[in-house]
């Protein structure tokens, strides 16, 4: 199955996604996290969206779409992933059909965490993410273990863009981008909107619910066809 999940800045989409690829065995396509390693490697690329990320805006939809065609093209992830801050916008949501099309898959459901302004500078200002397992902390809300060896507050680095000044900014792109991506998935009816603001543990049960009541509706079709092939 293939998940969409989005929501403002510092919603949870990446703490949810690395519960639910652990529980579910799916792949996390973050273009956050693809963007950022083009700038840590410094590529070519990595400069021309350091700017753009840094300012809370959007890179072009060329960049994003071209970054997950190399994913969404390799066997190996086929109907395993989970599309983390992909779409942003109306145009990425239609070619993310198109590409689903083109390699002979499609989005079985559409999360959408709904989480306040406030909570979300809280959120951004009060991140770490572990340079060493990729796990994401939060001074105020979920601080990283003492007496670890891997998230030990060396190991512990804060992004760029996650200042006050850029949250807000980030925030009114998400704003002003994701009504008709919202209108696009309420038509196709697979849109699900989570409330982010519960503790992490009660959010990741909420989603595997969800992921587990349309697998419990997968099974039953299937058996259903089944059922008819053998009986026809
Ligand atoms: P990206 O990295 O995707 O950033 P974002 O969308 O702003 O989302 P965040 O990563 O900030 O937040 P999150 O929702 O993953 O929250 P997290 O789980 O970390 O994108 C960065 C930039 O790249 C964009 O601004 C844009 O420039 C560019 N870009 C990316 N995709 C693009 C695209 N498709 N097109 C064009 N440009 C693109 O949680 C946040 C904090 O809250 C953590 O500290 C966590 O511990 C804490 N927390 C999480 N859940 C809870 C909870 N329930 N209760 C308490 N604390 C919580």
């Amino acid at each position: 199955m293939n998940l969409v999940i989005f929501g403002p800045p510092g919603a949870g989409k990446g703490t949810q996604s690395k519960f639910i690829v652990k529980k579910y065995n799916l792949f996390q396509l973050s273009t956050g996290e693809l963007l950022r390693k083009e700038i840590i490697n410094k590529t070519i690329l990595g400069s021309e969206i350091s700017s753009a990320m840094n300012r809370g805006s959007l890179v072009s939809d060329k960049i994003a779409s071209d970054l997950i065609e190399k994913f969404l093209s390799k066997n190996e992830y086929k109907n395993r992933f989970i599309f983390d801050g992909y779409p942003r916008n109306i145009i990425q949501a239609e070619n993310l059909n198109k590409l689903l099309d083109k390699y002979d898959q499609k989005i079985n459901l559409v999360l959408k965490l709904s989480v306040s302004l406030d909570v979300i500078k809280k959120r951004i200002i009060g991140r770490s993410v572990c340079t060493i397992c990729g796990k994401i902390y939060n001074e105020f809300f979920n601080p990283a273990p003492i007496n670890t060896n891997c998230c030990a507050s060396r190991f512990l680095q804060k992004r760029s863009d996650d200042t006050l000044d850029i949250s807000i900014s980030r925030y009114e792109t998400y704003e002003k981008n994701i009504k008709p991506v919202i209108d696009f998935y309420e038509e196709t009816k697979l849109l699900k909107v989570v409330n982010g603001e519960m503790p992490i543990s009660e959010i990741t049960n909420e989603i595997s619910a969800l992921i587990d009541s349309f697998k419990g509706w997968l099974c039953t079709i299937t058996q259903y066809k089944y059922a008819v092939n053998l009986n026809s």
